[in-house]
């Protein structure tokens, strides 16, 4: 196991705070990269990204945006679904796959912001209809999710600082089968 990768992975924590420091659009285009190499059922590329660096833009979006508001971004990420391109496969809205995707495509880019210094925030607290309007997204296009991104100002708290309950992995693994109901009774 790479510990230093592992290490990354666990420090790694969500940054609202950000300095007036502006993130290079080299730095965006390397986090960007990463979205691609992110695993997707049946390799299918169906996620588009809106890659926004306009501060104005980005803070007319945090007014409809709830879970917005601990900060304000200095580039925001939005992360589509093209369901034009999953119609051609039969896939509708409920498509659970898809959203999958989007996920699994969010953790590359956070990680890869974390590893280079940036502060990343995902978020799905946001009217997806007030965005369509402000970014005037066509309607194949439905935005999922947010990566917001930035300077860290400081250091989140949680990575310098222990839980107050101790959360550990075996509390959430079930190793093998569940007993069979006769052997419970
Ligand atoms: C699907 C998803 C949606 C989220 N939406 C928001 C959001 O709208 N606003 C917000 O402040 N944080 C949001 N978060 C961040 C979580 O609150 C955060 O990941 C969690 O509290 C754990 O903190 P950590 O990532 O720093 O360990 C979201 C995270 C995920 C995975």
């Amino acid at each position: 196991m790479n510990n230093a990768f592992v290490e990354m992975i666990r420090s790694r924590r969500v940054v609202r705070n950000y300095t007036d420091e502006t993130v290079s659009e080299t730095v965006l285009w390397k986090i960007l990269d990463t979205a691609r190499w992110a695993p997707a059922a049946r390799n299918r590329r169906y996620n588009r990204y809106i890659c926004l660096n306009d501060k104005e833009t980005i803070r007319k979006i945090q007014m409809v945006s709830p879970g917005m508001g601990a900060g304000l971004p200095n580039a925001l990420i939005v992360v589509c679904i093209d369901w034009d391109l999953a119609a051609y496969e039969v896939m509708d809205r409920t498509y659970q796959t898809s959203y999958i995707d989007v996920g699994t495509a969010v953790e590359n880019m956070l990680l890869a912001a974390h590893a280079q210094g940036v502060g990343a925030w995902p978020m799905t607290s946001f009217s997806p209809d007030a965005v369509r309007i402000l970014l005037n997204i066509p309607d194949n296009l439905a935005p999922i999710m947010f990566v917001g991104l930035g300077c860290p100002a400081n250091i989140p708290k949680s990575t310098v600082k222990k839980p107050k309950i101790r959360v550990r992995i075996e509390d959430f693994v079930q190793w093998g089968s569940f007993p069979q109901k006769a052997d419970i009774e």
